[in-house]
Formats: C-alpha cells, structure tokens, sequence
C-alpha cells in the first residue's frame, strides 16, 4: 500500500515503479498551466448552458489557476438520468473487471504525480508533504477497494440447510449513488468515495466541493482513460447550494456518501427521507471537536511534537485535526513552553516552498470565520502563542497557527477548522469530568492520549466514544488499509473509510434458495 518517499538536502523525491524521480522536476512543467474544467456527462466535457468562475491559487490571488464551468440543475437531471440508463452494464460488469479500471486508474494517477501534485498545490493550497500524502492515499483507495471489491463480491456464501433445500447469499450494487465530497481531501476522500461505490457495482454522480474541482476533474478524465465506461461516472460540478437539492431529493437515488459539516449531513438526511421512493442507505462523515488528553507520564518532547503535527499541518484544515487539548496541572509548567516554541518554529506561506510546514486555509469565507474565532478569543482567552505570517500573506488566505488556554472546552460552541488550538489544564482528579465533557459534545471522531501510564491509556480509550484513538502519537494522516477511518454520534454513521467493511456498505444482499 505505501509509497516510497524520502526528503535530502536536495528536496523530496519519489520511487514510481523503481525509478526514483525529483519532484520538482515533475511538478515544474504544471507550474503555469491554465486548466479549463467543468461538468462531466457521458464522458463528454459540458460547456453549455453553465457558468464560468474563474480559480485562483488560495496562497496568491492574483495567480490564475483555470476557469471551471459550473453546471445547472439542468445538468444533475441529465446525468442522473445517464447514470440509472448505465448501471444494468455496469453492475453485470464483472467486479474483476470493475477493479481492474480502478488499479489501471491508480497507476495513471502515479503517471500523472507531477500535474496532481502542481494542482494540489495550485487550487488547494497544499505543501510539498501534503500534496505527496494526498496523492499516495488516492491511489491507495483505487488499489484496496479494488481487492475489497473482489472479496466482497464474487463471493457467494451458502449458508447452512435445515431442509435439504440449497441456500446462498450473494451482493450487488444498489443502483446510482450520489458521492459528495469536502476540498480537504479533494482527490483522496473524492476518489475514496467513488472508487468504493463503483467496484461495487453502482454508478456514480460525483459532486466535489465547488473549491477543487479541477482536481475532480482531472481525476474523473483519468478515471475514463483507466476504462470506466462513460455511463458509470458523471461528473457534477458547481455549488452545493444549488445543486445539492436536486441531487439528493430525486427518486432515482440509490444512496448517498457525503463527507462534510454536521449540518449539512443533516439536511441530506431530511431530504432523502422526504422522497417518495425507498429509504437508501446514507453514509456520513462529518465534523468533530477532537480532544488529546495529557497527563504528568507523558514524555514532553514527544508531546510537543505530535501536538504542532495534529493541530497545525495542513494548517488545521484535517477532520481528524486536535482541537481541544487536556494537560494535566501538574505537567503544564513544562509543555506549555516547549509548545510555544515548537509553534514559534513553524513556518507559514507559500506551500510550493520547500521551507513551508503551513500553507494558507482554503478560502476567503474560511478565512474569515477563524480570524473571527482568534479576535473572539483575544478577549475571552489567554494566548500561548501564534505563529508569524509570511510578508506577503495580505495576498492570499493566510491564519498565523495560535493557541490559547481557556477555562473549559463549554467556551467552544463550534469546530473551527483551521490551524488554532484550545488548551484546558486539569487537575489528576477530574480526570473522569474531562472525559464526560468530551463525550457530551456528542463529537466522536478522533481522540489523542499521552501517558506512560498503560492502565491510564486504557481507562481513558474505553470510556472516551471516538472513531479514532491514538495513544503517544500524533492523531492525524490514517492510513488506508491499517487504520480505518471514521467517527460516532455527531461525528458520522460510519463504516470507517479504508477498513473492509466500507465498501459492503454500497451493497444489496440478494438471497437464493433452491428446493
Ligand atoms: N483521514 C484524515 C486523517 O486521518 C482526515 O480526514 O487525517
């Protein structure tokens, strides 16, 4: 499943079957392309009928990234339309068949790393290390749904007989499933979402966030040159405001993956309840108010370290991100000091940079709800540190990584998304109060623990309701295959993406019985 890479003095290079190759080498020739991008039905780029938006890069406004076609309501009747014409072929198609589109498309997309990698740079605002780590873990969603499609589906199961009659369990696709995915992962958790659906044996109406849809776009021409049919996967682009209802409240929909806010989780669910065809499954990923909790075991190096890592890379802006974090009084004193140092030491800007660890949020609209957030707290807070801004961060989308200390995590109304971090001291006693806290917000996504104290880490992990607990380690960046990811409660229904149990998920059951 992994990739090699390895960074020298010369910068990051990559091992792509056996050949090592630099990556400013290959990214260099994307560095000024202009993409032209938009909705795609049938395998044919629509133009028509749409409107233009122009991109631009999220550190540097005034560099044009492409123009990109939103599509019309118009447009989502068509290629629901097109995608409930496909999937009798498709779901006939057999599944050895399905997954090897999806492993020819994850070597296409190794093919292709130099224009992926300007890309995520370019339209999402990534660094070196996060464009290296987004493109890794899209190939590895092509290559592990691919195997987990053929376990899952070729099987057919016969189950034992009371009667002498033959018995068997079989599972197929459903029909058409609506993928609906976030610009934080805009080609891993997009690829995630539509690779399980189809090596299942649905076809797809993609709609990625309105922020990266080129890498979308990118990614869906890719997907028909590994050999998906056209009718398999449409493509939608535009704004979730305007699409997202005629998307989801039609009857032809079969199910809806969605990776996104809370809120919005919600409304999807109301609307597909609201129709008049059947109840389809619906699988959410959504917000979290994730905690890490420290005691006076811990080793402070360490901690300082995984803390900057979880809360700050990829400037806040991971739905696994650390956002509220529990120190023990009585060691404080010492991690507080090392954690404003270690923070001093981040380096934000331009992400294309070697030198940069934190590149800029996504948007303007981003932008302003964190800095809100920060001169809230100014008032309300006392600040451990914040990071300095690059000179020139007036022309992008830049938050300078922060911290307060506040009095208890009830300060916290919402998640804020982005690279600012909350700490809370308590004391050995209020252990158990901290952990009735966490679980109160309802959020269960990630949760971090530091202790030397293995009957600590015990008692805290199985009491904390959480997806993803991680114990002395940073709590960001899971790895398909070996660490499935996804929450509870407020935090998402589950199956955890990159486990083996996702992908049965977009499945029917259908049972034979022979007299
Ligand atoms: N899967 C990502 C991580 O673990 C979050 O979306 O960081």
């Amino acid at each position: 499943l992994f990739g090699n890479e390895r960074k020298n003095s010369f910068g990051f290079n990559i091992e792509i079957e056996g050949e090592w190759h630099d990556f400013e080498a290959l990214i260099q020739p994307f560095m000024s392309t202009t993409w032209q991008a938009g909705p795609i039905i049938n395998a044919q780029m629509i133009s028509t009928g749409t409107t233009l938006h122009a991109v631009t890069a999220p550190y540097d406004h005034s560099h044009t990234v492409g123009q990109v076609n939103y599509a019309s309501a118009q447009h989502v009747e068509q290629a629901l339309g097109v995608a409930t014409d496909a999937f009798p072929q498709w779901s006939n198609t057999p599944v050895s068949e399905r997954a090897a589109a999806l492993e020819r498309l994850a070597d296409l997309l190794e093919a292709n790393y130099g224009e992926l990698m300007a890309l995520c740079h370019r339209e999402a605002g990534k660094t070196l290390q996060d464009s290296i780590d987004e493109i890794r873990e899209a190939v590895d969603f092509c290559r592990y749904y691919a195997v987990q499609a053929r376990l899952a589906m070729s099987d057919t199961v016969t189950l034992p007989s009371f009667d002498g009659s033959t018995m068997e369990i079989q599972r197929e696709g459903r029909g058409v499933f609506v993928c609906i995915s976030p610009w934080n992962f805009p080609l891993a958790i997009f690829l995630g979402q539509v690779t399980a659906a189809l090596a299942a044996g649905n076809t797809v109406v993609a709609k990625p966030a309105e922020q990266t849809s080129i890498i979308a776009f990118r990614a869906i021409e890719l997907m028909l040159e590994a050999g998906v049919p056209g009718g398999a996967i449409q493509l939608i682009i535009g704004e979730g405001a305007t699409l997202g209802a005629p998307l989801t409240s039609d009857n032809r929909v079969a199910g809806v993956a969605f990776t996104g806010s809370t809120n919005t989780a919600r409304v999807i669910n109301r609307t597909l309840a609201n129709r008049q065809a059947e109840p389809v499954p619906f699988i959410a990923e959504t917000g979290g108010q994730n905690a890490m909790i420290i005691d006076s075991t811990c080793l402070p190096e360490q901690v300082a370290r995984d803390v900057v890592r979880s809360a700050f890379a990829s400037a806040g802006q991971r739905c696994s991100a650390l956002r509220v974090l529990f120190v023990q009084k009585d060691i404080a004193e010492r991690i507080i000091p090392m954690l404003r140092g270690a923070m001093m030491e981040q380096v934000v800007g331009n992400p294309v940079l070697h030198k940069t660890d934190i590149g800029p949020v996504i948007d303007k609209k981003a932008q302003s709800g964190l800095q809100l957030h920060i001169d809230k707290m100014k008032q309300n807070a006392t600040l451990i540190a914040q990071a300095a801004l690059p000179a020139d961060a007036e022309n992008g989308t830049f938050i300078a990584p922060t911290a307060f200390e506040i009095s208890s995590i009830d300060q916290l109304t919402e998640e804020q998304f982005g690279p600012i971090l909350h700490v809370v001291r308590y004391k050995a006693s209020e252990l158990d109060t901290i952990i009735d806290t966490i679980n109160a917000s309802g959020f269960g996504l990630t949760l971090g623990v530091h202790t030397r104290n293995e009957t600590t880490a015990n008692h805290i992990a199985a009491r904390v309701r959480a997806g993803n607990i991680y114990i002395n380690r940073d709590q960001v960046g899971a790895v398909v295959g070996v660490q499935p990811f996804g929450g509870q409660g407020l935090s998402g229904t589950g199956p955890k993406a990159g486990g083996p149990h996702y992908l049965k998920r977009f499945t029917r059951e259908i049972r034979q019985q022979q007299a």
